[in-house]
């Protein structure tokens, strides 16, 4: 692969925090949460964070983002703490992104709150379809900003897929060469070969929903505890780690219910708000799975201090994706530390057919979960009737495995049953449908 160059770290990259916080702006998150979050995402992406410096001010300085004068004091703090990297808790414009290297000098990185998410991911991706869907998006984030060498992010091992000290880097740092041109050349190289790997998903798509069981998509905050729950539901041995992103590639497995019917079970990307459109827009077919889930478990850690934040960041997340209205469980998970707010605080309850306070990682009230979510489904299911040939025993004894069989009548024509099913089911069976 050659965009991408392995680096050798001995030492973390120290680095410094900024953000600022626009008077009369009303953001998710208070700046201090922010920044917070901002330190663990450093964290895991294997920086040592030496310093923060905040501002508040009236508008974003159009050249420098913060002040030119809070910018010296930035740099000062550099000089003081040997730091090395400046990251800016929001997006910064290609412009900002400039005049600020222009004024910290050639040896200070500066890059932002999306060029952290990217690099994580970049760490992360463990399949060729989410290596893409990164690169792509690091790409389509770079190009505008291609003003001068690139240096990477450092990292440490910690992901799959990189030795300790070792870390796969997305494309870049050699690419200080490389023009627009020769950009856009390699997104629309990439874009195909994405479009050829997500025809084959696209096929297995297809065969799972041809198998008739509903399918539950599971979504949620990063670090919300998710992957930890498909395990403790499935035994599925999804990595699980306490870092943000640890799962970037959708996993799915079969689940039992207690009444004995089975579904599927997806676990999907991890949501943060502030979230790189860039990154967005990569990730939207593999997001497209949620968009066709006839139910979604919302994950949510509520032994974070900001959880509310986190779930309006993952509903916020899911209208960009254009997600429609598919009934949804609240899970409150990690019920096993104390909680921070009365669970029953939920901001908002539409789409949401239950709630349930679990602990993924010891087990507690899987059942309950288990029960909500069979109560949901049948909220979530539709009768549909059915006149199948008796030539197609085949037929009728799929039918009783997987789905509710309400009524059935032997009539002359065949067996006429009548069915509570997925949209998933019925529209498979609908040759025999009747009514
Ligand atoms: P992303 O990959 O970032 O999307 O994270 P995720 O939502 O898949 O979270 P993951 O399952 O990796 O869990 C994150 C951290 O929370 C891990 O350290 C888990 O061990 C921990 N965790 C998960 N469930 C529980 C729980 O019930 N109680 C406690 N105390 N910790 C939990």
């Amino acid at each position: 692969m050659p965009d991408f160059h392995l680096v050798t770290q001995a030492e973390p990259e120290r680095a410094i925090l900024v953000a600022a916080e626009v008077s009369g702006s009303r953001p998710l998150m208070s700046m201090t949460d922010s920044l917070s979050e901002l330190m663990q995402l450093a964290d895991t992406a294997g920086m040592s964070v030496v310093g923060q410096v905040t501002q508040n001010v009236k508008s974003i300085n159009p050249a420098t983002y913060i002040g030119p004068g809070k910018l010296e004091e930035v740099q000062q703090l550099m000089t003081e703490t040997s730091a090395k990297v400046v990251v800016f808790d929001d997006e910064l414009s290609p412009r900002h992104q400039r005049e600020i290297e222009k004024r910290l000098g050639e040896d200070i990185k500066v890059i932002d709150r999306s060029a952290l998410i990217l690099d994580i991911f970049a760490q992360h991706a463990q399949t060729r379809e989410g290596s893409l869907q990164v690169e792509l998006a690091q790409y389509e984030y770079r190009k505008p900003r291609l003003t001068r060498q690139w240096t990477h992010l450092a990292r440490q091992g910690g992901g799959k897929g990189s030795a300790a000290g070792v870390g796969l880097r997305g494309p870049g740092e050699t690419q200080l060469e490389v023009d627009q041109r020769e950009i856009t050349r390699k997104i629309t190289k990439l874009k195909q070969e994405l479009e050829a790997v997500r025809a084959h998903r696209g096929r297995q798509r297809t065969q799972r929903a041809r198998s008739g069981l509903p399918m539950i998509a599971l979504v949620g905050y990063t670090n919300a505890g998710k992957s930890t729950l498909i395990n403790t539901l499935t035994d599925a041995g999804t990595y699980v780690a306490d870092q943000l992103f640890a799962t970037l590639d959708p996993t799915t497995r079969k689940l039992d219910l207690p009444s004995g019917r089975q579904t599927t079970i997806s676990d999907t990307v991890g949501f943060i708000q502030k979230l790189p459109t860039a990154l967005i827009a990569a990730f939207r077919a593999t997001l497209e799975e949620v968009a066709e889930a006839d139910m979604l478990l919302h994950v949510v850690d509520m032994s974070h201090p900001n959880v509310l934040q986190h779930i309006e960041a993952v509903e916020d997340t899911l209208a960009e994706i254009d997600v429609p209205p598919i009934p949804r469980i609240l899970v409150w998970n990690k019920a096993d530390q104390p909680p921070l707010i009365d669970p029953t605080m939920l901001p908002h309850q539409r789409h949401y057919v239950g709630e349930v306070k679990v602990s993924a990682q010891h087990g507690i009230n899987i059942d309950g979960l288990l029960h909500a979510i069979e109560q949901g489904l049948s909220q979530t299911l539709r009768t549909t009737q059915l006149l199948i040939p008796y030539s197609r025993g085949d037929v009728v004894s799929a039918i009783y495995q997987h789905a509710n069989v309400i009524d059935r009548q032997d009539v002359q024509e065949g067996v006429k049953l009548t069915l509570r099913v997925s949209s998933a089911l019925a529209d498979y069976y609908e040759e025999f449908q009747v009514g």
